[in-house]
């Protein structure tokens, strides 16, 4: 497993508005989308090129477009809000939706929800606000693996993690995580110390 924190003065700033509980959910679910957008685009940076000539007003040019297909999958419910920021990037991702609850008996992640694009070779990003636990994500990723997925070819984006998450997803040794933030722990009722609340709630307005 990879761990992708990158350096960037624009994510600390957006992570202060986000993680301040006074930040209404309007200016909270902006700033969520473009720090969203910031790790995304970090996500996509190597994507592989091809070459083809356009004519500019000028000259014929070389110029390169990207020749891979990308799968955007939301991790619902949180997950959606990091859809509109994923497509603003790259408009030609494809879309899919993975949805886990636990059995409260059982204790073990049942999938209720389970839809996306099967393409050989794509790159497969999974998109979650919040690395918590990591039970959701893990089950998120066995999913795409036993579809025939390569590791290799998985990102996971939150934007705050625990490190509690990030150790359960550590034996995927071919998956990237790519994360502003890395807290200090998860407390007793299993959110993120400090985090920034429920981000699914605070993206919704819900109260
Ligand atoms: N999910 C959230 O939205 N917040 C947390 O702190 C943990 C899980």
């Amino acid at each position: 497993m990879k761990l992708l924190k990158p350096e960037n003065a624009l994510i600390e700033e957006l992570l202060a508005t986000i993680r301040d509980k006074n930040t209404p959910y309007y200016v909270f679910r902006e700033d969520l989308e473009r720090l969203g957008e910031l790790l995304i685009i970090e996500a996509l940076k190597e994507l592989k090129l091809k070459e083809k000539t356009v004519e500019t007003p000028v000259a014929p040019a070389k110029v390169k477009t990207v020749s891979e297909e990308v799968v955007f999958i939301a991790i619902l419910r949180a997950g959606l809000s990091l859809l509109p920021a994923a497509l603003r990037v790259f408009p030609k991702g494809r879309l899919g939706f993975i949805g886990t609850y636990r059995n409260e008996e059982t204790l073990q992640p049942v999938n209720y929800y389970v839809k996306f694009p099967l393409l050989k070779s794509a790159r497969y990003v999974l998109l979650d606000p919040m690395l918590a636990m990591g039970g959701t994500a893990e089950q998120a990723v066995k999913v795409l693996l036993e579809k025939g997925i390569e590791e290799n070819n998985i990102t996971f984006i939150s934007i705050v993690s625990a490190p509690e998450g990030i150790r359960r997803l550590e034996k995927f040794r071919g998956l990237t995580i790519i994360t502003a933030s890395v807290d200090e722990k998860l407390n007793g009722n299993g959110y993120i110390v400090p985090g920034l609340g429920d981000a699914g709630d605070r993206f919704c307005g819900t109260e």
